[in-house]
């Protein structure tokens, strides 16, 4: 059966061989920028087990920025041949690689989570052991709990936003074919488009437009580094605490469409830490219709994410054309093979076709068993016992 989630999309010059996308995630595990195996075997199961697209975690392009001292980063050309063992085994498994680039700003220097993701007083910096500092748009804290960041002068915003071009050049270099500029969850570009966070009476604060001129600075300085036919996704918090409205993401999606941006990933939040799940418990899909609102008001593509969890679910989002994607977080850390359940259970033609072949001829022929249907273990009747 032919079914939309699991077909071909076509960006710029690429194509993803179906419409899943592992979300970016942090994993903490990086040293002093650092990939390591850990996240060579972490992004390559995902490729392995069938989705489309597979984001690397918000990678820093510039010490400064990092959420906490285990963030990978991208500020500096070391990072490249490390990164290419990863975009390398992604693409053999038949994915598209994707990176995140971030900046955390005010919300920078925490510990990681299973130490409390508490902020840090003054500690060295990620990189040469240089003091830590804080920066933002405004000399205002995150929270009472988080230092007040330094107000960043007219040249700390120009070298950021080249600091993320130049990520984006080596990001191409060790063999990306998609970039994610990180703009949401209360990150420095998300601070800079709060009129709560940005109280600058400069060009960069005040007016919709000035408070989104980092992020158009931003796309424009990847863009021009980043070659013409790789896609640039770019990620909002398409509502937040602090007033910022689906309609102000809707004309942020306009201006960064018309530099350069091809698909506008749709998440939310991340300006308070008093807002978690676990007070307003999201249900599944709670922020696609913010994809629907963007896709169909700004004439772009959108990316769908949160709680997606079933295939059917994700399958609608794409069918009904609420989005053009579908990311899943941790559904996918539950289950890396996520997309091959998925295409069995949607019934789709050839769920294997396109899996590493050391995974795709056995459970070619574990689907034709009655392999795991309930009375077989009780009667003992399995037909395929392996055979090796
Ligand atoms: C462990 C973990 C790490 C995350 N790291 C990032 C990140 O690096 N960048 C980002 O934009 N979102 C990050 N997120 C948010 C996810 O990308 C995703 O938007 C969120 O988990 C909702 O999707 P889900 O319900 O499918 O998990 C992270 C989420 C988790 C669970």
């Amino acid at each position: 059966m032919q079914r939309m989630l699991f077909s071909p999309l076509h960006i710029r010059d690429i194509t993803l061989r179906n419409r899943i996308v592992v979300s970016p995630m942090l994993t903490y595990s990086a040293e002093r920028g650092h990939v390591n195996d850990w996240h060579l075997a972490h992004l390559a199961q995902f490729a392995a087990g069938g989705a489309g697209l597979v984001f690397m975690e918000s990678t820093k392009v510039d010490p400064a920025g990092c959420s906490t001292p285990r963030d990978t980063g991208l500020w500096k050309d070391d990072f490249i041949v490390p990164l290419k063992r990863i975009t390398e085994l992604i693409k053999r498994n038949g994915a598209v690689a994707g990176i995140q680039l971030g900046h955390s700003g005010r919300k920078a220097r925490r510990s990681v989570p299973w130490e409390g993701r508490v902020p840090m007083a003054h500690c060295p910096g990620v990189d040469r052991g240089e003091e830590w500092e804080l920066v933002g748009p405004s000399a205002i804290p995150h929270d009472p709990k988080y230092a007040v960041p330094r107000e960043m002068t007219r040249d700390d915003i120009r070298e950021v936003a080249e600091a993320w071009g130049e990520a984006a050049r080596r990001a191409n270099e060790a063999g990306f074919d998609v970039v994610e500029i990180h703009g949401a969850h209360g990150y420095l570009i998300h601070q800079f488009l709060s009129a709560a966070s940005n109280q600058r009476t400069d060009e960069y604060g005040g007016s919709l437009e000035n408070r989104m001129r980092l992020a158009v600075e931003v796309a424009r300085q990847v863009r021009k580094y980043w070659p013409e036919g790789k896609p640039l996704f770019f990620r909002v918090s398409a509502v937040d605490e602090t007033g910022w409205t689906i309609e102000d993401s809707i004309a942020l999606a306009k201006v960064l469409r018309a530099n350069g941006v091809d698909v506008i990933d749709c998440s939310s939040g991340g300006m308070s830490d008093g807002a978690v799940a676990s007070e307003c418990a999201p249900a599944y899909g709670y922020q696609v219709p913010y994809a629907r609102q963007i896709r169909a008001g700004a004439d772009i593509m959108t990316m769908a994410v949160g709680m997606i969890v079933h295939s059917d679910h994700a399958d609608d989002i794409v069918n009904t054309g609420s989005a053009d994607l579908v990311a899943l977080g941790r559904e996918l850390l539950h289950n890396p093979h996520w997309p091959i359940d998925a295409a069995q259970k949607l019934g789709v033609e050839s769920p294997f076709s396109g899996i590493p072949r050391a995974y795709a001829y056995f459970l070619e022929k574990r689907s034709k068993s009655n392999f795991g249907t309930p009375s077989t273990f009780q009667t003992g009747m399995r037909d395929d016992k392996g055979g090796e």
